[in-house]
């Protein structure tokens, strides 16, 4: 009744997503992690990873029987056809990727994989690790193919299920298009490449966003000083298909558990191989440029930070995501803290302490007598503020709106002072 049968080692936002995503194309998951709360929890049907849609497929892969879950990764993999690595892999020493999450997880497979098994590799990783993998399963009839992941957090189910791309790369043309018919339904253009291209194509994907980040932000920093404004000027950008509409927001630095692992790793790949590659150098040097460029504002609009009341509008890297890794607002926020300010934060999804500033649940805590206002996150529940209440509630009156992401009118009427980025519209 099943059309494969598939093991996903992992159950982060990337493993889980594709084994729910799998299990909802007819076939038979089976999902391990080696957490064994969390293991429990998802058996339960608890998701705890803030993602739409994923909680519903969970729900119905566990219902019909299409999506279980098991501690250990050799429990999952017994019975596999397809075996998917989704374990992360984080920045490691001087900026390389550590794969020993995912160079563990072969070892322990390795003599339970059935017989003519694919390996497939969703994590990031630097190119020649599929060939390292291989070696490590010392398999011959198994093949290992690396399937790069394109999903954004906060839209992961969506991307998994319209994909701009499918990427699957090996060495084993046949072992590549058994992956490449998993995807078949989704209707998406499939790459079938080499391995080592395949691993080339995640890296180079996100530095490319990180670059086109980098730039607009650079951009927004002329504007500022040229008096243009830099919505309009992406906008005009963007109408050029070769450009593009998307990426193209100014904001306090790109950040997340992708972007700025990958870019440096990318620079570490580059590095062993003898190669300089300045515009990486530059698109990360620009990132953290950026973030001090917000301090510096906030810093100009209240005369000195040491002492200052700052309040904080958002904490995690992006809008509908619960996650504070690399989040730019959380580093600008420790470099005001850093500066003596004394923050007060609020951000729907994080109910957390967390260390330099107080957190709290309502917005208008954060903003009550504060001498500035700095928006980092772009929540929607901000755009609708009351802010003749939040203008009556501050000390000061300038809100630095690092993503344009408020009503620049509703702010004039209130009577408040916006400063936003690549934008002069004091009002
Ligand atoms: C990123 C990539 O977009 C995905 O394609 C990739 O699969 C994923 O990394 C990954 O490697 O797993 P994600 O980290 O979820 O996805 O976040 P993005 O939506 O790419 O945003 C990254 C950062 O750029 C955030 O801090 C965001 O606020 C910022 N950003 C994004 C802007 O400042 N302006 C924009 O216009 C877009």
């Amino acid at each position: 009744m099943f059309v494969r049968r598939i093991a996903v080692v992992g159950t982060g936002y990337v493993g889980l997503t594709t084994g729910a995503c799998l299990a909802s194309l007819g076939h038979r998951v089976e999902c391990a992690d080696v957490d064994a709360l969390k293991v429990n929890r998802l058996r339960a049907g608890q998701v705890d990873i803030l993602e739409p849609g994923l909680a519903e497929l969970v729900a119905r892969g566990r219902a019909t029987g299409g999506l279980t879950f098991v501690e250990g990764a050799r429990g999952a993999v017994a019975d596999a056809e397809v075996v998917f690595l989704c374990l992360p892999t984080p920045m490691g020493a001087g900026g390389a990727a550590d794969l020993g999450a995912v160079e563990a997880v072969a070892r322990e497979i390795r003599d339970v994989l059935p017989r003519d098994a694919v390996v497939v590799c969703k994590s990031t990783v630097p190119v020649g690790t599929s060939v390292r993998l291989a070696a490590l399963l010392g398999r011959e009839d198994v093949a290992v193919v690396s399937n790069p992941e394109f999903l954004r957090e906060g839209s992961a189910v969506h991307d998994f299920l319209h994909p701009d791309r499918v990427v699957v790369g090996s060495d084993s043309p046949r072992a590549a298009e058994r992956v490449a018919a998993l995807f078949a339904g989704l209707g998406a253009p499939t790459v079938l490449m080499d391995a080592a291209s395949a691993e080339m194509v995640k890296y180079a994907a996100n530095c490319f966003l990180a670059m086109k980040l980098s730039y607009v932000n650079a951009v927004a920093e002329l504007c500022e000083l040229v008096g243009a404004d830099v919505t309009s000027v992406t906008e005009g950008m963007g109408h050029d298909r070769r450009i593009g509409q998307a990426f193209l927001k100014p904001g306090p630095g790109w950040g997340g558990s992708c972007l700025p692992k990958d870019a440096h790793a990318m620079l570490r790949v580059a590095d062993a191989v003898g190669v300089d590659f300045p515009l990486l150098r530059a698109t990360v040097e620009t990132n953290a440029r950026q973030q001090r460029r917000v301090v510096d504002k906030v810093r100009r609009a209240v005369g000195a930070l040491a002492g200052a009341r700052i309040g904080v509008l958002g904490l995690v890297f992006k809008a509908g995501t619960n996650d504070l890794r690399d989040s730019p607002a959380l580093a600008v926020a420790e470099l005001l803290a850093l500066e003596g300010a004394e923050l007060v934060a609020h951000d729907p999804q994080v109910d957390r302490p967390l260390p330099g500033m107080t957190v709290v649940d309502d917005p208008y805590a954060a903003v009550r007598g504060a001498d500035a206002v700095v928006l980092l996150t772009e929540w929607p529940e901000f755009r609708a503020l009351d802010w003749a209440r939040v203008a009556a509630l501050m000390a000061g009156s300038t809100v630095l709106d690092t993503r344009n992401h408020l009503d620049p009118d509703a702010l004039l009427r209130a009577g408040l002072v916006l400063d936003g980025t690549g934008r002069v519209h004091r009002v």
